[in-house]
């Protein structure tokens, strides 16, 4: 990986401007642009790639986590506005992001106390969450630098995860495309391999106000969760291997409903999180992808479909968001100034055989897809 100071990075403002015109005819295009953004603290340089398409919409990751640093989305009027969650600079995400916008991996959300056996042998992951696992780890993929590649499409985003790393098994070899198409959809297509059979659930941690980031709290969103079923969680947020149907509780979102609406409710599935930290299990008929989740925010009329081939999704109300952090535009993150929604295989699945399988072998491929569309209503 190449090294890159400080000192330099600081002053230099869009080292590298490349714009490819991709596609044919004035409705096919996206324009792509690539800027130094500084380095982390060991001195690994950072590149920040901007998508545009037709419409404006504008998409900045960095090789930093993989992350997704801005989006900006028309409102009803076109008016253009941030809606996730981010931080000014890679050593501000080094030291208080709570995964604004990254892939998550090897294993998106909770492994419990950390431990999970596979094919007889008990594998010892790094602990950060009380007793438990979250996230990948101490040092999950939010904390790698990723190599990154534009290919005339898509952004393409390249990292190995070595054997035993976080403690677990085998090199996982993966690719992650970022694409932004004139329908207005951030794409996201996941693929990896390993050399032994290990553990994968990959995630996008995209926090999202469709008021714009930063300016109020989510209660007013209108959710919808294409499930009508959830997995409960224990005290420590680790699933129990349930799956309960919503049916006549405050976890029922198959009509859209505004998430402040029952988010207080006394139900004791609201507790452990102190409001909505759980995973759906989507209705689905085979692995296509199918919508999972709708959200409509009523002052600006941002309407976002995720769509996904992913069995659940993990909608977090950040609930944990204290108004310690001050992100993008001196916006201070307040209590539940967002929204995540994470497509995934369920929690805690390494240790649950009753739930879809997350184990990858040699020879085979994980390969999932998510989709995030806006449009106005
Ligand atoms: C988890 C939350 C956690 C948050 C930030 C979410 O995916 O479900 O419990 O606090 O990520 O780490």
């Amino acid at each position: 990986m190449k090294k890159r100071t400080l000192g330099s990075s600081v002053f230099v403002l869009l080292v590298l401007s490349i714009v490819f015109w991709a596609g044919c005819g004035d409705s096919e295009m996206t324009i792509f642009e690539k800027a130094d953004f500084g380095a982390t603290k060991d001195g690994t340089a950072v590149d920040i790639y901007t998508l545009t398409n037709a419409s404006g919409m504008e998409a900045k990751i960095m090789t930093y986590g993989a992350t997704v640093v801005s989006l900006k989305v028309g409102d009803r009027d076109g008016k253009l506005d941030d809606v996730v969650l981010g931080l000014d600079n890679v050593g501000e995400y080094e030291e208080k992001s709570r995964y604004f916008g990254c892939i998550v991996g090897r294993y998106g959300n909770r492994i419990g106390k950390g431990k999970f056996t596979l094919d007889g042998t008990e594998y010892t992951l790094a602990v950060n969450n009380g007793e438990n696992h979250l996230h990948g780890g101490l040092k999950g993929f939010d904390k790698a630098v990723w190599e990154a590649e534009y290919d005339g499409v898509g952004l393409k985003m390249h990292y190995v995860s070595k054997d035993m790393e976080e403690g677990y098994p085998g090199n996982l070899d993966v690719t992650v495309t970022y694409t932004l198409t004139d329908d207005n959809e951030l794409r996201i297509d996941y693929f990896a391999t390993t050399d032994k059979p290990t553990v994968c659930n990959l995630t996008n941690h995209s926090y999202f106000n469709l008021a714009g980031q930063g300016l109020r709290d989510n209660l007013d969103h209108e959710l919808m969760l294409n499930a009508d079923n959830f997995t409960p969680v224990d005290s420590d947020l680790i699933t129990t291997g349930e799956i309960r149907p919503v049916k006549g509780t405050p976890m029922d979102f198959t009509k859209p409903t505004a998430i402040g609406l029952r988010i207080d409710d006394d139900y004791e599935q609201l507790k452990p999180g102190g409001g909505y930290d759980h995973n759906w299990v989507l209705n689905k008929d085979g692995e296509d992808m199918t919508l999972a989740a709708s959200v409509y925010e009523p002052t600006t009329g941002r309407f976002m479909e995720v769509f996904t081939i992913e069995p659940g999704i993990q909608f977090y109300a950040c609930n944990f968001l204290d108004g310690s952090v001050t992100g993008k535009e001196s916006r201070v993150y307040k209590y539940r100034y967002a929204f995540c929604l994470e497509t995934q295989h369920y929690p805690n699945s390494p240790n649950r055989p009753e739930f879809p399988s997350v184990v990858l072998r040699p020879g085979q491929e994980y390969k999932t897809s998510t989709i995030y569309k806006f449009s106005t209503k």
